[in-house]
């Protein structure tokens, strides 16, 4: 099984509840979700690796702490995952950017592709997916299978907010990717909706519907 945290810092929680308030607004609403990144963004990049790089202060010299290894990859699910993107772009501004498009069939809440691009060298470098809600977990497994399958090996995957169904279909899917979320809710409902939830995070990032 692979591991699940839960990011229970209370800033974080405090914002996802005005989040979830059918009367918040769009606006609200988005700039929310782009504060809020920013601080799941702290604890998904809580045990990236450092090396150190001479540099000299004003003082002295010194071996100063770095990010070692190649640029990360924020992939994002399209379209909602934009706003977790946005605020983690803030956070490391020369992070690669991956874009998958998938949307979910109202049918049959299978996953449907309509694109892909993200950077050749997947393999060389630590990938966190981001897209706010992990449902049923078929567009979030259909994003990693898409990103394995060009050569990822290193992958996160953060969330806002997941169904607890979501979680075990994910990790007994990928049980080498770790997943992040700011709340496990209660159960999916009988069209796939997260249950309290905060409703379809596209339509209310964008105002669609
Ligand atoms: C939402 C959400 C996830 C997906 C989660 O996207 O952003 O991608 O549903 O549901 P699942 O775990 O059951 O697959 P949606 O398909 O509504 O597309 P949109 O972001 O373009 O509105
Ligand atoms: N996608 C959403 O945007 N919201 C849900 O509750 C489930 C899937």
């Amino acid at each position: 099984m692979g591991t699940v945290t839960v990011v229970d810092h209370p800033l974080v929680q405090h914002k996802l509840s005005i989040m979830r308030d059918k009367e918040t607004s769009t606006a609200s609403f988005r700039r929310l979700l782009r504060e809020i990144s920013l601080l799941l963004g702290y604890e998904v990049t809580r045990n990236l690796e450092l090396t150190t790089k001479t540099i000299e202060t004003p003082l002295t010299k010194m071996e100063a702490p770095v990010l070692e290894g190649k640029k990360l990859v924020f992939a994002s699910v399209l379209r909602a995952g934009n706003g977790l993107l946005e605020g983690l772009l803030d956070l490391v501004p020369a992070a690669r950017v991956a874009h998958i498009g998938l949307y979910r069939d109202h049918d049959t809440l299978e996953a449907v592709e309509y694109f892909f691009k993200a950077p050749s060298d997947l393999a060389d470098r630590l990938v966190i997916v981001v897209d706010p809600m992990l449902a049923t977990a078929n567009s979030a497994i259909s994003a990693i299978n898409m990103l394995k399958g060009r050569g990822a090996t290193h992958l996160r995957f953060l969330c806002l907010l997941a169904a607890p169904e979501g979680v075990k279909r994910f990790t007994e899917a990928h049980p080498d990717v770790p997943v992040f979320t700011a709340a496990i809710d209660d159960h999916l409902n009988e069209k796939g909706y997260i249950v309290p939830g905060l409703g379809d995070a596209g339509d209310r990032m964008y105002g669609t519907k």
